[in-house]
Order: C-alpha cells, then structure tokens, then sequence
C-alpha cells in the first residue's frame, strides 16, 4: 500500500512493524458492558470513570444551552448546519493572497512560484487576532495529498523539481488580514501583515536544547537556528497575541540516500525512516537526507510561536515543550500567573504533556521568552480516577535537560507515563479549572506496544482494546490549580455505535443513534463553556460506521454530558481547526482534504478539484455563536 491509502500513523507503522502482544486477556473488556455502565452497577469499570456524564436529560427550550436542532448524519458533498445558520466559503487551497498572484490553475493546480503566494493546503488548527481595527488570519497548512496536488501528473506522483516545490510550498503557515463587509468576511489582498511561512524560513531554535550538539547541522554549526516548519497540525494562542504552529507528523520527509543506513534508536522511535513519504523533498533540498545530515530531523517536532503582527519577526521553535508529534498547545494561564500548556503526541500508544512556566505571565509587560524556560511533565492516569504530572528531569530520567527536550518520548518512556490512544487536541474549560483531551483511537490498544516498546494494555482513560472509535478524557486539576501536580478525571464520552455493538463499542450513555461519531480530534472551548468536537474518522457509513455519515463538528455541553450534532462536512474530508471573529458573529470552520480518495468535488462542484479551505458560519439572525 502506498502513503496515500494508509495514514500517517499506518504508514510509519508498516516502516516500523511492532510486535503482537501477547497473554492480553480480552475478557477485560468484555466485562465493560454498556448495560454496567448505564446500570452503574460496576464497581471498577467503565461505570466508574463515567463521572458527569450519568445525568443526561434531553434539553428543553428553557435550558438548552445548544441554540441549535441537530443536524442529523449524512453523506452529501456537501456542507450541512443546522437550520437557521448559513455557511460560505472564506478561502480555499490555492487562493492568491497577493494580487500580483494568478488564480488558482484547474489544469496544472498551480506551480511553485503561484503556491508560494497562495493559500496552502491541507489547512488544520488556525486563530483569529484582532488589533488596531484590524483582523488577521493565522491558518496551518498541514500537509498535502498527492492524488490532489499531482492529480495531472501520472501515478500523481511529481515529475519536476517545481513539482516538487509546489508541494513543499502548500506547506506551512498561512497569515492574512480579513475584513467584514455586511456580513460577509473576505480576504485583504496584498494587506502588509499578509506573509507565507514555508518549509524553507529562517527560524531561531530557543529553549533548554538550542546550542546543543544535537541540533547543529550543515546548515546551521551553532544549532541555534532551523529552516521552516512542515506538518503543522493543531494551533495554540497565547494571551499575549502570538501563535503557535504545532509540528505533527515531520518525519515523513525525511529519507536516506544509504539504503543500509542503520537508524539510531532515536530515529526510529520519531518513524524517521529511510523512505519519505513519496513528497521527494531531498530532491530539491538535501538537508531531508539522513545519511548526510543524522541531526536534521532534530530540528523539527517542535512547537513554533509566531507572531503574526509583525511579518518581518522570526519564528521561534520552542525546545522547552518538547519535541515530538505535536497536535495543538493549549495554553491556560494559572492562578499564580503561571502559563501553563498542554500538549498531546498523536501516535499509538504515545503520551500527554503539560508545561508549567518559569516566569510569570505579565499582562503589560515582555512575555517573549515565557514558553521558552520551565518544566515539562508527562500524565501518569490511575485506575481510581486520580492522576499526577510526573515530572521528566534528569534526575527522574536519567537524560540531560537538552536531551530530555529533544527525545522527549524516551524521557516519558523512562518515567512510566501511560500510554494514549493517540492524544488529539487538548482545551481548557475557560469558566472552570478543568481539561479535556481528545483520543482519537487506536487500533493497537491492547494488541500491539507503542514504537517504543511500552506495554499498551486497557487502563482507565482508555479501556477498550482495538479502539476505533476514540474517546474524550477530562481532568480537573487539584485545587482548580493547573500548575497541581495532581488531578482527577473521568471519561466525558466513549464514541461508539449503539446501533451495532450492546457492550463498550456501543459508547457511553451521552452517545446514541442521533449523536453518533467516531475519532474526535479538533476541540475547542467556546466563550459560554461549550466544548466544539470535530472529527478525523472513518467515513465508510458502513458497518462499525454505520449511520454516522461524512466527519462532523458536535457541540458538548460539558455540564450535563448532551452531545449534538452541528455540522455534517463534504465527502471525504476531515473537519478540524475553528475560531471565531472577535465579534462572535462568525464561526470559521477548517474543511480539509475533500475528496482525498477522489469522491468529492467540494466546494466548487462538478469537473473541479477538490481543495480544502474554511468556511465562514453565521446565523441568519445575525447573533452570535458561542
Ligand atoms: Fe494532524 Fe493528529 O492530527
Ligand atoms: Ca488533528
Ligand atoms: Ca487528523
């Protein structure tokens, strides 16, 4: 199988193959019937970790939180909402953002030099900043399909060195102004604060791990500097106006021009591997060769801080939280001032992460190197619904500072952290002291170790072997206090299918035949404390999937558990990334990868290319959403 019917995840996996494991007793999760949970007749089981969510009772007018009738599941290319909102599309792959730029190519879909002033593709996290009566966009590009971007070529696969950099370019970060005329937003060609940041832009490495002998390569000896940022999967922003541009899944670009090139331990545990994934970017750049430059991909798997007011800063690549694969950063500033982020690593079987900043958080003050000096600990979930950040030092793993920074896996690995079901995007509850994280699934979840080697079997935040549906975990942090080291939690929902499966695969009670979804991923708070849920799953409507229709976005009201659904997405794209314009009127809403089989024509309809893009939401009331 190729890159392009296997996910990141599956492809690094075929690369790298781990082994069955063995003596797992599948009975364990066959005692977790949905009758024992509903009935919470367990006494240790899914019935206990399903805290807050047993009193469901469907909304009335008087105390509906939703302001909204769910829309019900289906397959239609298309954008569903519900009933008395409205969406349109605000920008989409290929898009100029310069005047002087050519619209985008329907025949060619674009060359290098037309993407390097276009919108990228793949859009995924994204915020909205306002300043001065102005409005910018900050937008990931996450990655790129090659059926779609070489969809004119033969195989799909680049034939030129332009072909090559066009795909290199749809890469990155995307910052436009926007500006609201009636009610419609739309994009500032040519605004001074427009900028494209690339694979190839100059960044500074800072933090524990910058200057150290592991991050210095060819192109930079004092391993202080990086070029560009690729595989920016889930965003952050700070209360101090800048943004943050996870790196997810860097490694597949990497590849090694020695088909015996031994890998280290290091590189195998990140899927650094001796084949890309097909991108061919060594073709245009060398510094994506292993056997030439070992410490290269050292330099990615990092969280990059940017700040879009000024288009001539250089970003900043964050050492001090951590390299791995980044989903977003969630960043919540603690009662004593400290900032605080949380982070997951989105690969089987890998860990949760929370930073706690040296400094404190000035509201008037520099807060340029808040994110770049303090502690990093990875979460440790026990089965009596408590929990505890142990800290990764050298003393608790046996590595350097900068190493522990660069390798942070294998630090989390040495302390004993509990292995996740792929550690989607984190948010914070901002009218109460709590956290949620999204699960998106795992299908090696009691079947297989993660990368490296640590045993993967059921545990209380992820009970079910060969989970592929995902579940949402929530914890409440000791004394409302996120710098705590300890904290309780639950299970907000287990995804399932009520329809197919009577034990654990059917969901918790807050799922049913109405609600229904698998593998949630983006997630983000709103104003009034209602958790927005988007999804990355299977899109088949069949079988285990049956009735769940294209990746949706729900809405949860955290104080009751209710889950409803308010947006249905087009044929085979996944929906991740939202913000909202500061008046709260509009809701933007990432659209990614339509058509990433083939089957959609999304947005533009019939005989088109499918581009991925953001659509804008409204209320044709006109008030606000969330
Ligand atoms: Fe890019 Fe974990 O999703
Ligand atoms: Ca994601
Ligand atoms: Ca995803």
């Amino acid at each position: 199988m190729t890159k392009d019917e296997l996910s990141f995840d599956e492809f690094d996996e075929a690369n790298d193959p781990r082994p069955e494991m063995t003596g797992f007793d599948k009975v364990v999760d066959q005692a977790f019937s949905r009758r024992g949970f509903l009935g919470g007749v367990m006494t240790f089981g899914l019935g206990s970790f399903l805290v807050g969510t047993t009193s469901i009772h469907p909304a009335n007018a008087a105390e509906d939180r939703f302001g909204f009738a769910q829309v019900a599941a289906n397959t239609d290319d298309t954008v569903t909402v519900p009933e008395g909102f409205d969406w349109e599309v605000l920008v989409q792959w290929g898009d100029p953002l310069w005047s002087d730029a050519p619209e985008f190519d329907e025949a060619t879909r674009g060359t290098a030099s037309s993407q390097k002033s276009a919108f990228g593709d793949n859009n995924d996290g994204m915020s909205f900043f306002a300043r001065d009566g102005r409005n910018i966009m900050v937008v990931n590009n996450e990655y790129t399909n090659r059926k779609i971007m070489w969809g004119n070529r033969p195989e799909n696969k680049p034939q030129t060195d332009d072909d090559v950099e066009k795909g290199l370019m749809a890469h990155g970060v995307s910052i436009f102004e926007v500006v609201k005329e009636g009610a419609h937003w739309r994009v500032v060609l040519d605004s001074d604060l427009n900028r494209r940041i690339t694979p190839q832009t100059a960044m500074e490495l800072v933090g524990p791990a910058a200057g150290h002998d592991l991050l210095k390569t060819a192109a930079d000896p004092f391993g202080t500097r990086s070029f560009g940022t690729w595989n920016n999967c889930g965003n952050g922003e700070t209360p101090w106006g800048t943004y943050l541009a996870c790196e997810e899944n860097f490694n597949g670009y990497f590849s090694s021009s020695d088909p015996n090139l031994e890998r280290t331990a290091q590189q195998q545990r990140y899927g650094i591997n001796l084949k890309d994934w097909g991108y061919g970017w060594v073709r245009i750049d060398e510094r994506f060769d292993i056997a030439k430059h070992s410490n290269e991909p050292n330099r990615a798997g990092y969280v990059v801080e940017i700040n879009p007011f000024d288009p001539t800063s250089t970003p900043r690549k964050h050492t001090a939280l951590g390299r791995f694969k980044h989903e977003n950063a969630e960043v919540v500033i603690a009662n004593n001032g400290q900032a605080v982020v949380y982070m997951g690593d989105d690969e089987r079987g890998e860990f949760l992460y929370r930073f706690v900043s040296d400094e404190v958080h000035s509201t008037t003050g520099d807060n340029r190197n808040l994110l770049s000096f303090g502690q990093l600990f990875v979460a440790k979930f026990h089965d009596d619904l408590t929990g505890e950040w142990l800290a990764l030092t050298p003393e608790t793993t046996g590595m350097s500072d900068a190493e522990i920074r660069v390798f942070t896996r294998q630090a989390a690995s040495a302390v004993g952290a509990t292995t996740m079901d792929r550690p989607e995007w984190v948010a914070a509850n901002p009218t109460k002291t709590e956290a949620y994280v999204a699960l998106t699934n795992n299908k090696n979840r009691g079947m297989k170790p993660n990368n490296g080697g640590d045993e993967t079997s059921v545990n209380g935040p992820n009970p079910r072997t060969e989970n592929q549906y995902g579940q949402i975990v929530r914890w409440v942090p000791e004394n409302e206090d996120h710098t705590s080291t300890l904290f309780r939690w639950s299970l907000f929902a287990l995804a399932g299918n009520p329809d197919v499966h009577t034990d654990a695969y059917a969901g918790s009670p807050n799922i049913n035949s109405g609600n229904m979804f698998n593998s949630p991923d983006g997630m983000s708070f709103d104003t009034i404390g209602r958790l927005w849920i988007q999804t990355d799953g299977k899109y088949s409507n069949d079988g285990d999937f049956a009735g769940m229709g294209n990746n949706q976005m729900l809405v949860g009201d955290t104080a009751t558990g209710e889950i409803r659904r308010f947006m249905v997405g087009p044929k085979e794209c996944e929906i991740t990334g939202l913000c909202w314009s500061s008046d709260r009127q509009t809701l933007f809403v990432g659209i990614q990868h339509p058509g990433e089989k083939g089957g959609s024509h999304f947005p533009n309809g019939a005989d088109t290319v499918p581009r991925s893009g953001i659509v804008a939401v409204t209320r044709n009331d006109g008030g606000q959403i969330g």
